[in-house]
């Protein structure tokens, strides 16, 4: 949700310089151990060509890698921090497509992701000559290389620049090739496949109205993929490369050469080998941990809009949802519900807790669900959350070692920040939780939206008066943000002016406050403290804000699924965040923030979504019909068909926007009632695509070069996407048109989506007289899909149907598929489930025999549609089976009427 500010960048003021350095008693004294080697200030020079680099030695190596010693080559540059003496060089062969590489002060002082942040894994090595990876290195001065040992490709090489390693800043540079296919570095909204020449990514999580491109957003995921040309066999390969750290960054691309410039830690390098895209994001949740995934209802149609005056409005919304015949699944309240803003709290005057539960009550019974809003935030008000919270002593303190509480403002004035790193935190949490959620005398969510975890403040800078500020945030009506950023207005072009600075990073206590803006922090040189934490706050355990910053909304996100499956144990858990960082998966599901409902961010949606599958949080998607802004009647019409197969559906817009529930206009209810019935029909396909996630990590939206990695004509393609590797999505892109320039792969077979008529890929096409309630949807050869044979209002209801099996051969006529079914809700199923795995040769379609069937969750079939057929065929030994051929579309229709279980044959004649 946006954040209102009545404060210009103008007002901003100078600070006093001396911030002292206060150990907390609680804090076991370990901030030593993070800031004690930062001595005096001393003066940096910012001049990164006098730095020499490192000298190695000490090699020491064996069958799954090596270890050695950096020394400091001649006198500290000291550019932007203080050069660090000596340095350890691990690196570890972990199995076969992963190498880990890290580079560390010896004296382990600099800070690292902890591993109960973000899992690692323990013990992992393979023999270096099984590796697909090989790493290789030059003593003097040090640098190193990556290569793929199938075609001696060099994929990361580092000779060209010095390593820098200072207490708060690192410096590491690879060569890249000029042009190269490069993909990730999120959260971004720039063009999916990055910019190559003049191009900077900065990580420092922030909240950014109208995700505006060519800047810092909400998370960050320092994992790109590098699709490339093996200059051997001439076949595109993919790898990856993560650094796992956690504070603010800057990566430039520029000139053949792709650079971290990083405010401190240590390099924690993991490379994967891929060498496909999708291989290299489950290579990624091997070290950390693998995504969670929605239960079935969480691929229903969502609804929120902030602005809902009253319980009445909400409860208008659901019975409109109903009149007009769309199907609703989940109803949303956004910070309205609060009693003046405050989270574990309602507003007893608009949302009373008895007349909510009366809602809430109706939507259960009704087979649907309801969520709301929680910002970590917290009161700095006479009331429970804050003053349980204050007793176990959650909060985080001010900088200057008062001990008193850090008040930053937020939605209900001044408010307080959790520390996560506290030992009190998570219960305090989980306990506020169960009271507030209480399912018999609370409000009993089904799901959870946590925001504003950047964590975002509304104090433009540190020094700004809290109660000026909140009043100004308060006063009704709230006033429009004057912080001047041109991506309100709609329409407005992709990019965003950059200041490359020069300056120096001055002193240490200033540049734990500043960060001194060379990380291009708000695609300017913004403060890394405003609208913030600010960043010489100290968490549990002495802990810098400044290190950790970018984790705030991982760890509040850990500790909300911890609250949540204490409320319902075993049911899987879905909760949106916003602030994300590498292994966000593991705890959930994300929108993309505030986006505006311009055709542009229609567009967008799609790039910001695939990123996604880089980023190994499969459950995304952006708002739809846009946030800010008013949408208008057909881009929300077309929005609604666009998004059909985003993970998550949701419709949700802004409190100074129009109203844009699917019901309010005739083409957008005509969309959306389209777009749900083929996306419901389509749920068990999705929901067994996230079968797959869960167990392997396998991403569920693909762009469409996942799957066609030899045509470079799709490289770029970031208007159409591919679902489950089976469905491809091209939606019209321009206001007013009726027609869509699409790129379908040559040489391959595909489908027309629901006539099933068979069209061969031509590369680019243009559809014409495409209506408001289509979206050009394509189904690949070889594939066999399972639909439900109808749509229902509610997916409980869709999971009653029966099945019609797609087959739609490849152009050798083959064609396989699978199907997963459990009660789509339980995190553990133990054997009650149903997975099916079916091949098609032209003659026969099979069950392997070894799937698992339990008939509590049966694949009734009432038809078998074989497509591209020529003939009419006969089905042979199968009692009952009736077949009809359709000269026009090809369709071969087997009507059956039975179960497929493991060892179901149907041999065609
Ligand atoms: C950042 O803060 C410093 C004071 O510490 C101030 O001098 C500088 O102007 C600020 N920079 C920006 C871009 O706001
Ligand atoms: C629901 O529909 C009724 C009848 O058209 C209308 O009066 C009301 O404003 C609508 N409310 C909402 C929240 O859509
Ligand atoms: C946790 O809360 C208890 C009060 O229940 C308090 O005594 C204790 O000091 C807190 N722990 C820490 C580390 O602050
Ligand atoms: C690099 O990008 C910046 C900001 O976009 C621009 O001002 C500058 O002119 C570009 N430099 C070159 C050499 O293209
Ligand atoms: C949306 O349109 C209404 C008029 O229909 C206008 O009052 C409002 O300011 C507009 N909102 C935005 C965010 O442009
Ligand atoms: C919208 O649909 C309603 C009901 O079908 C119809 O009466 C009305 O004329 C339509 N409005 C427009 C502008 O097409
Ligand atoms: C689309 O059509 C509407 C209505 O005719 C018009 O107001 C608008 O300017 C058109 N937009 C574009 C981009 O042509
Ligand atoms: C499928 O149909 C196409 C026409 O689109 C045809 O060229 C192709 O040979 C057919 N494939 C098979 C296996 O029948």
């Amino acid at each position: 949700m946006r954040f209102h500010l009545g404060v210009g960048l103008t007002a901003l003021v100078g600070l006093t310089s001396a911030v002292s350095v206060s150990k907390r008693e609680a804090g076991q004294g370990t901030e030593e151990l993070v800031f004690k080697h930062i001595t005096s200030p001393v003066s940096h020079t910012a001049n990164v060509d006098a730095c020499n680099g490192y000298s190695m030695s000490d090699v020491s190596t064996s069958d799954h890698g090596l270890t050695a010693t950096l020394q400091l080559i001649g006198e500290p540059c000291n550019a932007y921090g203080n050069d660090i003496e000596t340095l350890t060089l691990k690196v570890g062969y972990e199995t076969e497509d992963r190498l880990h590489v890290t580079i560390a002060d010896t004296e382990g002082k600099q800070y690292q992701v902890p591993e109960d942040v973000v899992q690692r894994p323990k013990h992992s090595r393979v023999e270096k000559g099984k590796a697909k990876l090989r790493f290789e290195f030059q003593e003097q001065p040090f640098s190193f290389r990556v290569l793929r040992v199938e075609d001696e490709e060099v994929l990361f090489d580092t000779q060209d620049s010095k390593l820098i390693f200072e207490d708060q800043y690192l410096h590491l540079a690879t060569k890249i090739p000029e042009d190269a296919n490069l993909y990730g570095l999120g959260q971004h909204n720039d063009a999916f496949k990055l910019a190559t020449n003049n191009y900077t990514r900065t990580l420092w999580n922030r909240d950014a109205f109208g995700i505006p491109p060519g800047s810092n957003v909400y998370g960050s995921h320092p994992i790109y993929q590098e699709h490339r040309r093996s200059s051997s066999s001439g076949n595109y390969l993919t790898h990856g490369v993560a650094l796992l750290n956690s504070h603010g960054m800057k990566v430039d691309v520029d000139d053949g050469k792709l650079s971290y410039n990083v405010l401190g830690g240590v390099l924690d390098l993991y490379f994967f080998a891929g060498p496909k895209p999708s291989r290299i994001t489950e290579q990624l949740h091997e070290v950390v941990g693998l995504p969670v995934t929605p239960p079935y209802w969480g691929l229903g149609l969502h609804q929120c809009r902030y602005g809902s005056g009253d319980w009445i409005e909400i409860a208008q919304t659901i019975a409109n949802y109903s009149e007009a015949g769309i199907p609703l699944e989940t109803q949303w309240t956004d910070i309205d519900y609060m009693d003046r803003r405050a989270i574990f709290s309602t507003s007893p005057s608009l949302y009373p807790r008895q007349l909510l539960k009366q809602v809430i009550d109706v939507l259960h019974h009704n087979n649907q669900h309801y969520v709301v809003m929680v910002d970590p935030a917290t009161a700095v008000r006479d009331y429970g959350a804050y003053d349980r919270g204050n007793d176990l002593d959650v909060f985080l303190k001010r900088h200057d070692g008062s001990g008193a509480v850090h008040q930053n403002v937020v939605w209900p004035g001044r408010a307080a920040y959790p520390d996560w790193f506290h030992p009190n935190t998570s219960q305090w949490w989980v306990d506020e939780f169960k009271t507030f959620f209480n399912k018999d005398t609370g409000v009993d969510i089904d799901a959870l939206w946590i925001d504003m975890n950047e964590p975002a403040g509304f104090l433009p800078y540190v020094e700004a008066n809290p109660d000026r500020i909140a009043q100004e945030q308060d006063a009704p009506p709230r006033p429009p943000t004057t912080r001047a950023s041109p991506y309100e207005v709609p329409g407005f072009p992709a990019t965003s002016p950059k200041t490359k600075r020069a300056g120096g990073w001055a002193f240490v206590n200033e540049k734990l406050l500043n960060g001194d803006g060379s990380i291009n922090h708000d695609g300017v040189s913004s403060n890394l403290s405003d609208f913030t934490a600010r960043t010489d706050l100290t968490h549990y355990g002495g802990i810098r804000e400044y290190a950790v910053h970018n984790l705030y909304g991982l760890m509040m996100s850990k500790a909300s699924r911890e609250a949540m499956l204490a409320r319902r144990p075993n049911k899987k858990a879905l909760i949106l965040t916003r602030s994300t960082f590498l292994g966000s998966g593991r705890y959930t599901s994300h929108w993309h923030g505030d986006n505006l409902s311009t055709w542009d961010h229609y567009r967008w949606a799609i790039r910001l979504m695939l990123g996604y599958s880089i980023y190994g949080m499969p459950m995304n998607g952006g708002d739809i019909c846009g946030f800010g802004g008013n949408t208008t009647e057909t881009l929300c019409a077309r929005w609604a068909m666009a998004a059909i197969l985003h993970p998550f559906y949701r419709n949700h817009n802004n409190i100074d926007g129009r109203p844009q529930e699917f019901y309010r206009w005739n083409l957008t209810t005509q969309a959306a009632k389209r777009a749900m019935d083929i996306r419901y029909r389509l749920l068990d396909a999705y929901y067994t695509a996230f079968h797959h996630a869960q167990t392997k990590g396998t991403p569920v939206v693909q762009p469409l070069f996942w799957n066609f990695g030899q045509d470079v004509e799709t490289f770029g393609v970031e208007t159409q996407y591919m679902a489950m590797d089976k469905i491809l999505v091209s939606p019209v892109t321009d206001e007013n048109s009726t027609s869509v320039h699409m790129y379908l792969p040559k040489d391959t077979q595909w489908y027309k989506f629901d006539s099933w008529t068979p069209v061969q890929g031509q590369g680019w096409t243009d559809i014409e007289n495409v209506d408001y309630d289509e979206v050009p949807m394509h189904l690949i050869g070889g594939s066999i899909l399972p639909l439900r044979n109808e749509s229902a209002m509610t997916t409980k209801d869709v999971r009653q149907k029966d099945f019609v099996i797609i087959v739609a051969p490849d152009d050798e006529g083959q064609a396989k598929g699978d199907l997963y079914i459990d009660d789509g809700e339980s995190e553990e199923v133990g054997e009650q489930f149903t997975y099916i795995e079916m091949h098609f040769n032209g003659h026969h379609l099979v069950v392997q025999d070894d799937g698992h069937y339990d008939a509590a969750y049966p694949v009734k079939v009432d038809r078998i549609l074989f497509l591209n057929q020529t003939k009419q065929r006969q089905v042979i030994g199968t009692d009952g089976a009736e077949t009809n051929y359709d000269e026009e579309s090809k369709v071969l229709t087997v009507t059956l009427q039975s179960e497929l279980r493991p060892g179901t044959r149907i041999e065609l004649q």
